[in-house]
Protein backbone atom coordinates (compact mmCIF):
# COMPACT_ATOMS: atom_id res chain seq x y z
CA UNK A 1 0.00 0.00 0.00
CA UNK A 2 0.97 3.41 -0.83
CA UNK A 3 1.13 6.43 1.27
CA UNK A 4 0.25 10.49 0.77
CA UNK A 5 -1.36 9.27 -2.10
CA UNK A 6 -5.09 8.87 -3.11
CA UNK A 7 -6.42 6.08 -4.90
CA UNK A 8 -9.37 6.39 -6.88
CA UNK A 9 -12.53 3.86 -6.81
CA UNK A 10 -14.79 2.49 -4.32
CA UNK A 11 -13.25 2.87 -0.86
CA UNK A 12 -14.52 -0.76 -0.71
CA UNK A 13 -12.73 -2.07 -3.20
CA UNK A 14 -9.51 -0.37 -2.98
CA UNK A 15 -9.59 -1.01 0.74
CA UNK A 16 -9.96 -5.62 0.11
CA UNK A 17 -7.29 -4.59 -2.67
CA UNK A 18 -4.28 -2.07 -1.41
CA UNK A 19 -4.69 -1.58 2.40
CA UNK A 20 -2.80 -4.07 4.62
CA UNK A 21 -4.17 -5.41 7.70
CA UNK A 22 -3.83 -3.80 11.21
CA UNK A 23 -1.77 -0.91 9.33
CA UNK A 24 -3.79 2.33 9.60
CA UNK A 25 -3.69 4.74 12.96
CA UNK A 26 -6.48 7.21 12.68
CA UNK A 27 -9.48 6.61 10.31
CA UNK A 28 -11.74 9.96 9.67
CA UNK A 29 -14.87 8.86 7.44
CA UNK A 30 -17.27 11.34 6.18
CA UNK A 31 -19.66 9.28 4.35
CA UNK A 32 -22.86 10.26 2.10
CA UNK A 33 -25.48 10.29 4.43
CA UNK A 34 -28.39 9.34 2.15
CA UNK A 35 -29.93 12.69 2.17
CA UNK A 36 -30.43 13.87 -1.36
CA UNK A 37 -33.98 12.67 -2.09
CA UNK A 38 -35.62 11.87 -5.09
CA UNK A 39 -38.06 14.26 -4.62
CA UNK A 40 -35.48 16.80 -5.22
CA UNK A 41 -34.14 17.70 -8.75
CA UNK A 42 -31.02 16.18 -8.79
CA UNK A 43 -30.43 17.81 -12.92
CA UNK A 44 -30.98 21.20 -11.51
CA UNK A 45 -28.84 20.88 -8.55
CA UNK A 46 -27.61 23.71 -6.41
CA UNK A 47 -24.85 23.21 -4.75
CA UNK A 48 -22.44 25.86 -3.66
CA UNK A 49 -25.54 28.23 -3.63
CA UNK A 50 -25.99 30.27 -0.87
CA UNK A 51 -26.77 27.16 2.05
CA UNK A 52 -24.70 24.41 0.12
CA UNK A 53 -27.60 21.93 0.10
CA UNK A 54 -26.16 18.57 -0.76
CA UNK A 55 -28.13 17.12 -3.72
CA UNK A 56 -25.75 14.20 -5.43
CA UNK A 57 -26.08 11.22 -7.21
CA UNK A 58 -23.54 9.78 -4.95
CA UNK A 59 -25.44 10.70 -1.88
CA UNK A 60 -28.93 8.66 -3.42
CA UNK A 61 -29.70 5.19 -1.78
CA UNK A 62 -32.67 3.37 -1.30
CA UNK A 63 -32.59 2.38 2.39
CA UNK A 64 -31.87 -1.34 2.24
CA UNK A 65 -28.49 -0.22 -0.20
CA UNK A 66 -28.08 2.46 2.54
CA UNK A 67 -27.87 -0.23 5.39
CA UNK A 68 -25.98 -2.66 3.28
CA UNK A 69 -22.99 0.01 2.20
CA UNK A 70 -23.13 1.27 5.56
CA UNK A 71 -22.15 -2.42 6.80
CA UNK A 72 -19.64 -3.15 3.94
CA UNK A 73 -17.66 0.02 4.24
CA UNK A 74 -17.40 -0.38 7.78
CA UNK A 75 -16.65 -3.99 7.39
CA UNK A 76 -13.91 -3.18 5.50
CA UNK A 77 -12.17 -0.30 7.79
CA UNK A 78 -12.83 -2.81 10.87
CA UNK A 79 -10.08 -4.60 9.15
CA UNK A 80 -7.38 -1.87 8.14
CA UNK A 81 -7.53 -0.49 11.92
CA UNK A 82 -4.89 -1.14 14.45
CA UNK A 83 -5.86 -2.80 17.36
CA UNK A 84 -4.97 0.64 19.43
CA UNK A 85 -6.80 2.46 16.41
CA UNK A 86 -9.55 5.16 16.12
CA UNK A 87 -12.73 5.41 13.89
CA UNK A 88 -14.29 8.54 13.66
CA UNK A 89 -17.42 9.27 11.80
CA UNK A 90 -19.40 12.08 10.67
CA UNK A 91 -23.01 11.78 10.48
CA UNK A 92 -26.46 13.53 11.23
CA UNK A 93 -29.65 12.08 12.34
CA UNK A 94 -30.29 10.56 8.73
CA UNK A 95 -27.71 8.35 9.33
CA UNK A 96 -26.45 7.54 12.82
CA UNK A 97 -28.46 4.62 13.57
CA UNK A 98 -27.25 3.00 11.10
CA UNK A 99 -23.81 3.59 11.76
CA UNK A 100 -23.79 2.68 15.79
CA UNK A 101 -25.80 -0.91 15.05
CA UNK A 102 -23.10 -1.88 12.37
CA UNK A 103 -20.27 -0.93 14.15
CA UNK A 104 -21.77 -2.49 17.40
CA UNK A 105 -21.95 -5.73 15.54
CA UNK A 106 -18.94 -5.25 14.22
CA UNK A 107 -17.40 -4.99 17.89
CA UNK A 108 -16.74 -1.55 18.06
CA UNK A 109 -16.57 0.51 21.02
CA UNK A 110 -17.97 3.73 21.37
CA UNK A 111 -15.90 6.36 23.08
CA UNK A 112 -17.98 9.45 22.25
CA UNK A 113 -20.56 10.96 20.13
CA UNK A 114 -19.05 14.73 19.68
CA UNK A 115 -21.60 17.00 18.56
CA UNK A 116 -20.77 19.63 16.04
CA UNK A 117 -22.73 22.81 16.50
CA UNK A 118 -23.00 24.72 13.26
CA UNK A 119 -22.75 28.19 13.74
CA UNK A 120 -24.41 29.14 10.72
CA UNK A 121 -26.77 26.50 9.71
CA UNK A 122 -29.38 26.66 6.93
CA UNK A 123 -32.44 28.91 8.28
CA UNK A 124 -35.31 27.24 9.32
CA UNK A 125 -37.52 27.61 5.97
CA UNK A 126 -40.20 25.38 6.64
CA UNK A 127 -40.91 26.07 10.28
CA UNK A 128 -42.31 22.78 10.86
CA UNK A 129 -39.50 21.35 12.88
CA UNK A 130 -36.67 22.74 15.20
CA UNK A 131 -33.98 23.93 13.21
CA UNK A 132 -31.36 21.48 12.15
CA UNK A 133 -28.31 23.05 13.47
CA UNK A 134 -25.85 19.80 14.30
CA UNK A 135 -23.73 17.50 13.16
CA UNK A 136 -22.62 14.30 14.94
CA UNK A 137 -18.62 12.44 14.80
CA UNK A 138 -19.48 8.95 16.73
CA UNK A 139 -15.18 7.88 17.79
CA UNK A 140 -15.28 4.71 17.65
CA UNK A 141 -12.22 2.35 19.06
CA UNK A 142 -11.19 -1.27 18.33
CA UNK A 143 -9.02 -2.41 21.58
CA UNK A 144 -8.53 -0.81 25.04
CA UNK A 145 -5.60 1.21 24.39
CA UNK A 146 -6.56 3.30 22.15
CA UNK A 147 -4.63 7.28 21.69
CA UNK A 148 -6.43 9.77 23.24
CA UNK A 149 -3.96 13.22 23.46
CA UNK A 150 -5.64 14.54 26.27
CA UNK A 151 -3.19 17.51 27.17
CA UNK A 152 -2.90 18.66 22.95
CA UNK A 153 -6.63 18.88 23.08
CA UNK A 154 -6.80 20.57 26.16
CA UNK A 155 -5.07 23.88 24.88
CA UNK A 156 -7.47 23.51 22.23
CA UNK A 157 -10.25 24.23 24.93
CA UNK A 158 -12.23 27.90 23.59
CA UNK A 159 -13.50 28.05 27.68
CA UNK A 160 -10.97 29.76 29.04
CA UNK A 161 -11.70 32.27 32.12
CA UNK A 162 -10.81 35.52 31.98
CA UNK A 163 -7.42 35.40 32.84
CA UNK A 164 -7.70 33.28 29.77
CA UNK A 165 -7.14 29.80 32.19
CA UNK A 166 -8.60 26.96 30.80
CA UNK A 167 -11.80 26.09 32.77
CA UNK A 168 -11.73 24.19 35.49
CA UNK A 169 -14.09 20.73 34.69
CA UNK A 170 -14.51 22.02 31.32
CA UNK A 171 -10.84 20.88 29.68
CA UNK A 172 -12.38 19.79 26.29
CA UNK A 173 -16.03 18.96 25.65
CA UNK A 174 -17.86 16.48 23.48
CA UNK A 175 -19.48 19.49 22.19
CA UNK A 176 -17.46 21.86 18.86
CA UNK A 177 -19.05 25.20 17.80
CA UNK A 178 -17.54 25.55 14.41
CA UNK A 179 -19.55 27.31 11.01
CA UNK A 180 -20.10 25.65 8.13
CA UNK A 181 -16.73 26.02 5.83
CA UNK A 182 -17.17 29.70 4.65
CA UNK A 183 -14.78 33.13 3.49
CA UNK A 184 -11.08 31.61 2.15
CA UNK A 185 -11.17 28.46 3.39
CA UNK A 186 -14.10 26.94 1.19
CA UNK A 187 -12.70 26.09 -1.88
CA UNK A 188 -15.00 27.71 -5.07
CA UNK A 189 -14.27 27.51 -8.58
CA UNK A 190 -14.33 31.17 -10.71
CA UNK A 191 -18.05 31.17 -10.73
CA UNK A 192 -18.19 31.30 -7.17
CA UNK A 193 -19.47 28.13 -6.68
CA UNK A 194 -18.14 25.80 -3.78
CA UNK A 195 -16.33 23.03 -5.02
CA UNK A 196 -17.69 20.66 -2.72
CA UNK A 197 -21.29 20.59 -0.86
CA UNK A 198 -19.96 19.03 2.14
CA UNK A 199 -16.15 19.73 2.79
CA UNK A 200 -15.65 20.26 6.59
CA UNK A 201 -13.58 22.38 8.57
CA UNK A 202 -10.25 22.28 8.91
CA UNK A 203 -10.01 23.01 12.56
CA UNK A 204 -12.73 19.98 13.17
CA UNK A 205 -10.18 17.60 11.61
CA UNK A 206 -7.41 19.28 13.34
CA UNK A 207 -8.89 18.47 16.63
CA UNK A 208 -9.51 15.14 16.21
CA UNK A 209 -5.89 14.40 14.67
CA UNK A 210 -4.36 15.45 17.02
CA UNK A 211 -6.46 13.89 19.73
CA UNK A 212 -6.42 10.29 18.38
CA UNK A 213 -2.63 10.28 16.69
CA UNK A 214 0.87 10.99 16.42
CA UNK A 215 3.70 12.20 14.10
CA UNK A 216 4.17 9.82 11.44
CA UNK A 217 1.04 8.19 11.82
CA UNK A 218 -0.87 6.85 8.96
CA UNK A 219 -4.33 8.12 8.84
CA UNK A 220 -6.66 6.92 6.28
CA UNK A 221 -10.12 8.71 4.84
CA UNK A 222 -12.11 6.17 2.84
CA UNK A 223 -14.82 9.41 1.44
CA UNK A 224 -11.99 12.12 0.67
CA UNK A 225 -13.90 14.76 -1.24
CA UNK A 226 -11.63 17.66 -1.35
CA UNK A 227 -9.27 16.31 0.54
CA UNK A 228 -9.44 17.88 4.25
CA UNK A 229 -8.17 14.93 5.91
CA UNK A 230 -4.92 15.02 3.91
CA UNK A 231 -4.60 18.67 3.66
CA UNK A 232 -4.39 18.49 8.05
CA UNK A 233 -2.68 15.44 8.20
CA UNK A 234 0.07 16.57 6.39
CA UNK A 235 0.33 20.06 8.07
CA UNK A 236 0.40 18.47 11.64
CA UNK A 237 3.50 15.70 10.08
CA UNK A 238 0.96 13.04 9.99
CA UNK A 239 1.03 10.31 7.17
CA UNK A 240 -2.14 9.97 4.96
CA UNK A 241 -4.10 8.26 2.47
CA UNK A 242 -7.37 9.09 0.42
CA UNK A 243 -9.69 6.74 -1.37
CA UNK A 244 -12.55 8.99 -3.52
CA UNK A 245 -14.50 7.97 -6.05
CA UNK A 246 -14.87 11.01 -8.35
CA UNK A 247 -12.14 11.99 -10.21
CA UNK A 248 -13.29 16.06 -10.26
CA UNK A 249 -12.82 16.02 -6.55
CA UNK A 250 -9.13 14.00 -6.62
CA UNK A 251 -8.25 17.08 -8.60
CA UNK A 252 -9.24 19.32 -5.73
CA UNK A 253 -7.95 17.13 -3.32
CA UNK A 254 -4.15 16.96 -4.98
CA UNK A 255 -3.83 20.39 -5.46
CA UNK A 256 -4.79 21.42 -2.24
CA UNK A 257 -2.38 19.49 -0.66
CA UNK A 258 0.68 20.30 -2.96
CA UNK A 259 -0.60 24.02 -2.02
CA UNK A 260 0.05 24.02 1.38
CA UNK A 261 -1.85 27.22 2.30
CA UNK A 262 -1.86 26.61 5.88
CA UNK A 263 -2.30 29.30 7.88
C1 LIG B 1 -19.49 13.74 2.49
S1 LIG B 1 -18.33 13.81 1.19
C2 LIG B 1 -16.76 13.99 2.02
C3 LIG B 1 -16.27 15.43 2.06
C4 LIG B 1 -14.90 15.59 2.70
N1 LIG B 1 -14.93 15.25 4.11
C5 LIG B 1 -14.35 17.00 2.54
O1 LIG B 1 -14.00 17.66 3.54
O2 LIG B 1 -14.28 17.48 1.40
C6 LIG B 1 -18.35 12.15 0.66
C7 LIG B 1 -17.43 11.86 -0.52
O3 LIG B 1 -17.40 10.45 -0.74
C8 LIG B 1 -17.34 10.19 -2.13
N2 LIG B 1 -17.87 8.81 -2.28
C9 LIG B 1 -19.17 8.41 -2.28
N3 LIG B 1 -19.25 7.08 -2.31
C10 LIG B 1 -17.97 6.61 -2.32
C11 LIG B 1 -17.40 5.31 -2.31
N4 LIG B 1 -18.17 4.22 -2.35
N5 LIG B 1 -16.06 5.20 -2.30
C12 LIG B 1 -15.26 6.30 -2.29
N6 LIG B 1 -15.75 7.57 -2.29
C13 LIG B 1 -17.08 7.72 -2.29
C14 LIG B 1 -18.15 11.29 -2.78
O4 LIG B 1 -17.74 11.51 -4.11
C15 LIG B 1 -17.88 12.48 -1.84
O5 LIG B 1 -16.83 13.29 -2.33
Amino acid sequence: MKINKIYQGDCVKVINEKIDDNSINLIFADPPYNLSGSSLNLENNKTGGAYYKVNEKWDTFNYDDYVSFTKNWLKANHRILKDNGSLYISCTQHNIGEILVEARKLGFKLNNILTWYKLNAMPNITKRTYTHSTEFICWFVKGKKWIFNYEEVKVLNPNKTKSGENKQMRDFLDFIELPIVQGKERLRGKSGRALHPTQKPERLLELIIKASSNENDIVLDPFFGTGTTGYVAEKLKRKWIGIEKNLDYINIAKQRIKEKKYD
